[in-house]
């Protein structure tokens, strides 16, 4: 069984996954980095140089290649929903969780980040409203939903192992 994080930056997504794939035993791959890794440079060079839409299609190379993982914790980056038949895939690769939490507080995260290239703008939260309203939608097509906002962290890695081995359990009868 895979796991896979989805949500806005700066909801938790790395952090979590990496403490959730160690509480379950699985391996854990973080997307991003993934890419920052075969690509030798990072998500804000690539945008950079070779656009978002280069970007776009490496994140989905990447994920058709993960369809055969298991026993993996999967964090993505935060518009991976926004590329069509994205969320399909995704679905196939393991239950799908999305990470959410309010504008604020993605806010006040995020406040002194350099790395996050659709976020060098001048009006930071209203480009994350805005980001936020678009992709709402598609990120409520997961499969779970957890609050990442005050909840402690070790909290929402129990929640999701208690909701996602619950059904499973019940799904093997
Ligand atoms: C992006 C989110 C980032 C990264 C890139 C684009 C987005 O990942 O993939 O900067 O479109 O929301 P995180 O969600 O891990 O910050």
């Amino acid at each position: 069984m895979n796991i896979v994080l989805i949500g806005f930056m700066g909801v938790g997504k790395t952090t979590i996954g990496r403490k959730l794939a160690r509480r379950l035993g699985y391996y854990f791959l973080d997307m991003d980095h993934q890419i920052e890794q075969e690509q030798g440079c990072s998500i804000a060079e690539i945008f950079d140089y070779a656009g978002e839409s280069c970007f776009r299609n490496l994140e989905t190379q990447l994920l058709q290649r993960l369809i055969s993982v298991h026993n993996t914790v999967l964090s993505t980056g935060g518009g991976i929903i926004t590329t069509e038949g994205n969320i399909q895939l995704m679905k196939k690769i393991g239950k799908l969780v999305y990470l959410k939490a309010p504008v604020e507080v993605i806010l006040a995260r995020l406040e002194n980040d350099t790395k996050r290239p659709l976020l060098r703008t001048e009006n930071a939260e209203e480009k994350i409203r805005t980001l936020l309203e678009k992709r709402s939608p598609l990120y409520a097509q997961a499969d779970y939903v957890f609050e990442s906002d005050q909840t402690p962290i070790p909290m929402i890695i129990t929640q999701i192992i208690l909701a996602i081995t619950a059904v499973d359990t019940v799904s093997e009868k």
